[in-house]
C-alpha cells in the first residue's frame, strides 16, 4: 500500500468519519483535534485542514464561565449548530455538558440524540471511566458514536479541588488504564487523556485498539486536541503548561479595537473613503 505522507493529507485533506479514527491509529498517522464554538472558527479550522472539530464546553471561555460546570445543554446545541455550517470535511463532535448523562444512559441517550438532531454533531464526547461505561455502551448500541475522556476530566473540578493532574499515584494509574479499556470494550470510538503523566499515557495508547487523543498528555497519544482560545492566544486568566500559544490575537484584537477607538476620538476615521 502507497505510503501516505503528512504533505499528501495537508494538500488533500480527506474527510474523516467515525472509522478514520482507528484507520488513523493502525496506519500510525497523528489525529489532529481541535475546539471550535462558532461558524467563522469552524471555517478557519477546515480551512486548515484539521482532522475533528470538538465543541467543547470549554465554550464556558467564551460565554464568560468560570468553569465548564454551569454550561447548559441548550448552549451546547446553539453552538453545535453554528459550527456545522461552517465544517464539512473534519469530524463534528459535540460536548455532553455537566447534568446531560450523568442519571445513566436513558439521559444520555436522549441528550446525544439533541446533539445529532439539531446540532449536526456527528459523533459525542462524554467524560468518565468505569461509572459511564454502561451508558456508552447503550449509546454505541443504538447508534451514537461516543469518545470517552479520563484523567482532568473539567466537569469533576469540584470534586477534584482544582485543575491538578491525575494519575500520578500507581493505583490512580492502574484505575485510569482499566477505565480506557472499559471504554474500549464499551464501544468508544476514541478516548481524550487530559493533563496525566506522559508516561501513563503512553502506556494507555499502546494498551487499546482505539485512539488516544492527547491534551497534556504528552508526545505519545495517537492525536492531540487543544482549546481554540489558548492555541490562539485569545484566553485571559492562567495558561497551562500543556498550552502551546501559536499567536497572540488577543493582543492583535485588542491593539485593532484601540486603534479604531483613537481614530473615531480624533476624527480620522471615517475618511472619504469609507464614506457614501
Ligand atoms: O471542552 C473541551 O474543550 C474539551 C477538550 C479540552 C478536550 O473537553
Amino acid at each position: 500500500m502507497a505510503e501516505t505522507s503528512v504533505e499528501d493529507t495537508i494538500a488533500r485533506p480527506e474527510r474523516f468519519t467515525v472509522p478514520s479514527f482507528r484507520q488513523r491509529k493502525a496506519e500510525g498517522r497523528k489525529i489532529v483535534m481541535v475546539t471550535a464554538y462558532d461558524f467563522p472558527s469552524a471555517r478557519i479550522a477546515e480551512r486548515a485542514g484539521v482532522d475533528v472539530v470538538l465543541v467543547g464546553d470549554t465554550v464556558m471561555l467564551m460565554l464568560g464561565y468560570e468553569n465548564t460546570v454551569p454550561v447548559t445543554l441548550d448552549e451546547m446545541i446553539h453552538h453545535t449548530r453554528a459550527v456545522r455550517k461552517g465544517v464539512k470535511r473534519a469530524l463534528l463532535v459535540g460536548d455532553m455538558p455537566f447534568g446531560s448523562y450523568q442519571t445513566g444512559p436513558e439521559e444520555a441517550i436522549r441528550s446525544a440524540t439533541r446533539f445529532l438532531k439539531e446540532g449536526g454533531a456527528q459523533a459525542v464526547k462524554l467524560e468518565g471511566g468505569a461509572p459511564v461505561t454502561e451508558t456508552v455502551r447503550r449509546m454505541v448500541e443504538v447508534g451514537i458514536p461516543v469518545v470517552g475522556h479520563v484523567g482532568l476530566t473539567p466537569q469533576s473540578v469540584n470534586a477534584f479541588g482544582g485543575h491538578r493532574a491525575q494519575g500520578r499515584d500507581p493505583d490512580a494509574a492502574r484505575r485510569m488504564l482499566a477505565d480506557a479499556k472499559a471504554l474500549e470494550a464499551a464501544g468508544a470510538c476514541a478516548i481524550v487523556l487530559e493533563t496525566i503523566p506522559a508516561t501513563l499515557a503512553a502506556e494507555i495508547t499502546a494498551s487499546v485498539s482505539i485512539p488516544t487523543i492527547g491534551i497534556g498528555a504528552g508526545p505519545d497519544c495517537d492525536g492531540q486536541v487543544q482549546v481554540w482560545y489558548d492555541i490562539l492566544g485569545i484566553s485571559t486568566g492562567r495558561v497551562y503548561r500543556h498550552v502551546k500559544r501559536y499567536a497572540e490575537l488577543g493582543q492583535v484584537m485588542e491593539d485593532a479595537v484601540r486603534q479604531y477607538a483613537e481614530e473615531v476620538r480624533e476624527r480620522r476615521f471615517p475618511t472619504s473613503e469609507h464614506s457614501i
